[in-house]
C-alpha cells in the first residue's frame, strides 16, 4: 500500500506509516502540482488544511481508498466526491482539544491585559517610567463567555472558564446539551443572545455552508460595545471588511483572531490596529497535540487499509 504524506508531521505518524506501508514522504510541504503527480497512484493521502482535496485530486488518484486530514475541520477535502468515490475521509478529533481550548484563554488574556500591544511598547523603548494608567485592561473574573459552536472544544472550555470565575453561555445546532442542563452558569442560548450578553464571543464552528460569513457587520453591532471576537474556527466564519469597519468604528472593543477570511493573507488594516491580536493559524500547535494528531492519522490510515474501516470517519462513502 502506498501512501502519500503532504507536508512535515511529527516523527511518530511516519513511523506507524512506514511499518505497513511504503510511504512518499519528502519532508516539506508538496505544492498542489506535486500532489496531483504523487497522488496518481497512492491509495492513502495524509494531508492537511492547507491542502485542497478536490475533484481533480480524485480524479487523478484513482487507487485512492483513504483521505486522513491531520486537523478535526476537513472543509479542504470535497466530502461529495470523496464518497461518490467510495473514499474514506477522517480527521483527528480528539488529540487538539485542550490545546486549543487553553489558546482561546491566550487570546482573551492577550486582548484583554493588552499583552502584544505592551511587549512593543517595552521592546520599541516606550517603557520610561510607570503610571497607575500604564496599559489598563479589564479582569476577566465575573465576565460571561459566549460560545457558538459547542463541540468539544467549546465544552472543553467549561472548567477552565470556572477556573476563572467566568459564565458560560452557548450557542448550539444541536441544541442544549444534556451535560450542563441544570448548570447555571454554563447555559444555552439562541446566537442573538449570546451575542447580546457575552463579554467575550468565541466562535468555534466548523465552516459549512450555514456558517459561512455568520459573522457580519450586523452581527457584530449586536454586541456590547466592550466585547471581544475571539475566531479560532475558520476564516470564512467571519467576513473580515465586517470586522475592520465594526473595530474601526469601535462597534466591538477587540478581536483575538487565528484564522483569516483570505489565509494566509491578512486584511491590511487589522495589522495596525492595537487591540487586535494576530496569530498564525496555531490552535492546536503545541508538541502534544501535534504528535497525537499525527499518531490518530496514520492509525486512521492503517485502519482504512488493512481493516477497511475508522472511527473517525467523517462522510460516508458508497
Ligand atoms: C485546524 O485548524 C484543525 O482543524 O485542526
Amino acid at each position: 500500500m502506498r501512501v502519500l504524506v503532504t507536508q512535515p508531521i511529527p516523527e511518530i505518524g511516519i513511523h506507524l506509516l512506514q511499518a505497513r506501508c511504503e510511504v512518499v514522504y519528502l519532508k516539506r510541504r508538496l505544492s498542489r502540482e506535486e500532489i496531483l503527480d504523487l497522488a496518481t497512484d497512492a491509495d492513502a493521502i495524509v494531508c492537511s488544511v492547507t491542502d485542497r482535496i478536490d475533484q481533480v485530486v480524485f480524479d487523478i488518484a484513482s487507487q485512492l481508498k483513504v483521505v486522513s486530514n491531520v486537523a478535526v475541520g476537513y472543509d479542504n477535502i470535497d466530502l461529495m466526491t470523496a464518497s461518490a468515490r467510495g473514499v474514506v475521509v477522517t480527521n483527528t478529533p480528539n488529540t487538539l482539544i485542550d490545546s486549543v481550548a487553553e489558546f482561546v484563554f491566550a487570546h482573551i488574556l492577550a486582548v484583554t491585559r493588552r499583552i502584544v500591544e505592551s511587549d512593543r511598547y517595552v521592546r520599541t523603548g516606550q517603557f520610561t517610567g510607570w503610571t497607575l494608567e500604564l496599559m489598563l485592561g479589564r479582569e476577566i473574573k465575573g465576565k460571561t463567555m459566549g460560545v457558538i459552536g459547542f463541540g468539544r472544544i467549546g465544552q472543553a472550555l467549561v472548567p477552565m472558564a470556572r477556573g476563572f470565575g467566568m459564565k458560560i453561555l452557548y450557542a448550539n445546532t444541536h441544541g442544549e446539551v444534556e451535560q450542563y442542563a441544570s448548570n447555571p452558569e454554563v447555559q444555552h442560548a439562541s446566537i442573538d443572545v449570546v451575542l447580546r450578553e457575552a463579554d467575550y464571543v468565541v466562535l468555534l464552528v466548523p465552516l459549512s455552508p450555514q456558517t459561512r460569513h455568520l459573522i457580519t457587520y450586523d452581527r457584530l453591532t449586536q454586541m456590547k460595545r466592550d466585547a471581544v471576537l475571539i475566531n479560532m474556527a475558520r476564516g470564512l466564519v467571519v467576513r473580515e471588511a465586517d470586522l475592520v469597519r465594526a473595530l474601526s468604528e469601535k462597534v466591538i472593543a477587540g478581536a483575538g483572531l487565528d484564522v483569516y477570511e483570505f489565509e494566509p493573507q491578512v486584511t491590511k488594516e487589522l495589522l495596525d490596529m492595537p487591540n487586535v491580536v494576530l496569530t498564525p493559524h496555531i490552535g492546536s500547535a503545541t508538541h502534544e497535540a501535534r504528535n497525537r494528531m499525527a499518531e490518530r492519522a496514520a492509525q486512521n490510515v492503517l485502519d482504512v487499509l488493512f481493516t477497511g474501516s475508522s472511527a473517525f470517519t467523517v462522510n460516508t462513502p458508497v
